[in-house]
């Protein structure tokens, strides 16, 4: 009970109750609408409660035959909590669909695939990466959601309400934030073995920074230096990932182009450094059990020029 209460100090755990976009606003109203109803029932059933006791520990009965006829019943049993649920599923059908696909026109349409355990995100000019995904403040962008294999759940608190990725099914959601940074998302449905260490990033940036980067995506990959590229292309790597503008093509892994640009790596997981990039290489499994990506064999040397590379695709 103690680690779950501290397990939510963590100043990367991201809060409903710390919305940063409009959509994720309306779900934190909500929030609050349900806690002081529930608040205020609980009150009111703990203070007949308390009446309760009081009164049969002092022995007063209160000789009364109570009927389902009883004004009382009827008031406290039927009218009140009908009156109280049909408003709160008012509200709630109003906010689920400003929230909704429907709720939002959107100028940009990004394409987020799940796999078991990454998120590919596919831009409309062309530009393929990974769990980072970049959108402009300010507006709604629109997201449509696929699954690649098993049912996975698109969840960025701070942004928006949870929408599953469901396999053989296209669903929508809008995502907007007022302002630039980094907000981070999780798979919501349990997917398999590595499904809490299924993250990802929003960043949200100026739409001009954003156009900026959206645009530099979307080209071919830096050719220098070059050793490492052959190493990549001879080894395992490019059985499973593409780097555009080379003769690697595959895409069962995530998009490496400008790996060099993400903070992250293995799903939000780890900082991307030389060091973890090394770890991922070689021993892919001691940080992600259960992970498609296999071990890959080199020397030294090869590594050494793969990784230089690799930190190189920005
Ligand atoms: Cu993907 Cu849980």
């Amino acid at each position: 009970m103690c680690l779950l209460a501290l397990a939510a100090c963590d100043g990367d755990a991201p809060s409903i109750l710390e919305p940063r976009g409009p959509a994720a606003s309306r779900v934190e109203s909500l929030w609050w609408l349900l806690l002081w109803i529930a608040t205020a029932v609980f009150l009111v059933v703990v203070g007949f409660l308390l009446v309760a006791v009081l009164r049969s520990r002092r022995r007063v009965i209160v000789e009364r035959e109570v009927s389902w006829g009883d004004p009382f019943i009827i008031f406290a049993g039927v009218v009140l909590p009908a009156v109280i649920l049909i408003g709160v599923f008012i509200v709630a059908l109003r906010d689920m669909s400003d929230l909704s696909e429907r709720g939002r026109t959107a100028d940009i349409t990004l394409e987020v695939v799940s796999h078991d355990w990454w998120w590919e995100i596919r831009y409309p000019n062309g530009a393929i990466s990974a769990n980072e995904i970049h959108i402009p403040t300010g507006e709604p962008v629109r997201m449509k959601l696929l699954s690649a294999d098993v049912i996975h759940s698109f969840w960025v608190p701070q942004l928006q309400g949870k929408i599953d990725h469901v396999t053989g099914r296209e669903n929508y959601l809008w995502l907007e934030a007022d302002e630039p940074g980094r907000y981070r998302g999780q798979c919501a449905e349990f997917c398999g073995l590595q499904h809490a260490k299924m993250a990802f990033y929003v960043v949200a940036e100026e739409p001009d920074v954003f156009e900026e980067w959206m645009g530099g995506e979307a080209e071919d990959a830096a050719t220098a230096p070059v050793d490492g590229g052959e190493v990549f292309l001879n080894s395992t790597c490019a059985g499973c990932h593409a780097i555009r503008g080379t003769e690697a093509t595959a895409t069962v892994g995530p998009d490496l182009t400008h790996l060099g640009d993400r903070e992250t790596l293995f799903s939000g997981i780890i900082p991307n450094d030389r060091d973890n990039l090394e770890r991922v290489i070689t021993d892919p499994q001691s940080i992600k059990p259960g992970v498609a990506m296999p071990p890959t064999d080199l020397t030294d040397d090869e590594l050494a020029v793969l990784l230089d590379y690799l930190e190189g695709l920005d």
